[in-house]
């Protein structure tokens, strides 16, 4: 049985590594999936901010969020993760 088909190059292993594999990928069933794992990210993270706000808003009076201007950077933060990074992403991610 000959071997010579394999002999020279099998030493080389042409998968590319993790980074390249995923971040430089143009297959769009890649991209899709990249979409979605962007948006769970995205709602895991407004979802953490709206449980901050849901602990604050749940008795009358400051006491999580003592700070005014902290509170309105959670809920820009909160609103604009959801709309943009969560919703629109994952909206796509099915069509591609
Ligand atoms: C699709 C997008 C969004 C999703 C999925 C979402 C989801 C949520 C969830 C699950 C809560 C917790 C509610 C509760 O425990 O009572 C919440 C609270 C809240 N969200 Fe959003 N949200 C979105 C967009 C926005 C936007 C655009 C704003 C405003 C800029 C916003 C402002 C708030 C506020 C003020 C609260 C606290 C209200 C409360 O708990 O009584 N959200 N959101």
């Amino acid at each position: 049985m000959s071997t010579a088909a394999t002999s020279l190059d099998d030493h080389h292993d042409h998968k590319p590594n993790f980074f390249v594999r995923w971040f430089f990928s143009t297959n769009h069933k890649d991209i899709g999936t990249l979409y979605f794992i962007y948006a769970i990210i995205a709602g895991v993270i407004g979802g953490a901010l709206s449980v901050i706000m849901r602990m604050e808003l749940a008795d009358p009076g400051m006491q999580v969020v003592t700070d005014g201007q902290m509170w309105n950077v959670i809920i820009s933060a909160h609103g604009l993760l959801m709309i943009f990074f969560r919703c629109y992403a994952c909206s796509n991610w099915w069509f591609w």
